[in-house]
């Protein structure tokens, strides 16, 4: 008996569709399913090509909280398919792969911010959240706010309140720089934007001496102060159109190379080397992929369920945030 062969009811699975018809695959599955798709500016360019949205976690979520699709598709990380459905609790929100983390988000755990906030009572704080947040701790927060509106968000706080800003302190930091707010920082990061030391940076100042140095504002302050535009990833692409410059040196994550080159493809631009690496890599970002991408689209999972106590505590402060970047 020949033990290592499969019989029925062993049905191999039909194999994947090839590259070429993946990409049919995922149109006709996206209109049968009334499904939209939204991607990351960090995504692999192929799952660019193939979203109907493209953008940094600001545009992602104004388009989420606007969209009539019955199905959201995200790629991106968890906490951006989170926030797709704490604003949309009756659509269906898949991601291609659940295991897409993010290490800025987990260095904040709701537990944490809550045995924080317990033994701080007396300080009564205004609890500002970079949205790279768990929905856990979006419950906790007062308002959120993302890369792009993070000035304009604390801008509005009330100026009688202690603001605990978490989890980003490079963010948090660059945000009182411009601001001139006072506030506490959550002491944590993403392993990828702190990957750019002031030697790397200055090393590609040397190397392009023309380029303008553009840098998210995740990087540390001895980065920040390297660069000649510091913005989230969706202002890269304004800032690179409108500047006189011809070259530019990108320091984030290197998918944003994908749009930037697309959409201006008359200038050059340069990833932003790291100590060890000529670019950096986000490895949760780029764990989509295209056939993930289409097997969710399939099958409607992976999906993302939140429990409804904990989805409407998380919807209040994002909606704030919605409503103060008007
Ligand atoms: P943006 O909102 O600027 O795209 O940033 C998201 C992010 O995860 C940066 O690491
Ligand atoms: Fe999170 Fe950093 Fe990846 Fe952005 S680049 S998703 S902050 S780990």
């Amino acid at each position: 008996m020949n033990t290592g062969s499969l019989s029925p009811p062993f049905i191999t699975p039909p194999p994947p569709p090839s590259r070429v018809n993946l990409f049919s695959e995922i149109e006709r599955l996206k209109k049968e399913r009334h499904a939209i798709i939204l991607a990351h500016n960090y995504q692999l360019a192929e799952i660019q090509e193939v979203a109907d949205y493209v953008g940094d976690s600001l545009g992602l979520s104004i388009e989420a909280a606007k969209t009539n699709a019955e199905v959201i598709a995200f790629c991106g990380v968890h906490f951006m398919g989170e926030t797709a459905k704490i604003i949309n609790p009756s659509k269906t929100v898949i991601i291609p792969d659940l295991e897409a983390g993010c290490s800025l988000a987990d260095s904040c755990s709701a537990a944490d911010l809550e045995a924080y906030l317990n033994k701080h009572r007396d300080k009564n704080y205004y609890v500002v959240s970079y949205i790279n947040c768990s929905a856990a701790v979006k419950a906790l927060s007062d308002v959120i706010c993302t890369s792009g509106n993070a000035v304009k968000i604390v801008s509005h706080v009330p100026k009688d309140r202690n603001i605990l800003f978490v989890p980003d302190q490079n963010l948090g930091a660059w945000v009182i720089e411009q601001t001139g707010r006072t506030m506490e920082l959550w002491k944590g990061n993403c392993h990828v934007h702190i990957e750019f030391t002031r030697d790397s940076i200055e090393r590609a100042r040397k190397d392009h001496p023309d380029a303008s140095i553009v840098a998210h504002p995740e990087c540390s302050y001895a980065v920040r102060l390297l660069a000649h535009e510091v913005c989230s990833t969706e202002k890269m692409i304004s800032y690179c159109k409108n500047s006189p410059s011809k070259a530019f040196v990108i320091v984030t994550e290197e998918g944003m190379l994908h749009r930037l080159r697309r959409e201006i493809p008359d200038k050059t631009f340069i990833p932003g080397p790291t100590a060890h690496c000529a670019c950096a890599e986000c490895h949760f970002m780029k764990k989509n992929t295209l056939e993930k991408l289409y097997r969710a689209l399939r099958d409607l999972k992976p999906e993302i369920l939140l429990p409804e106590e904990l989805r409407a505590a998380a919807e209040v402060p994002l909606r704030r945030m919605l409503e103060w970047s008007k």
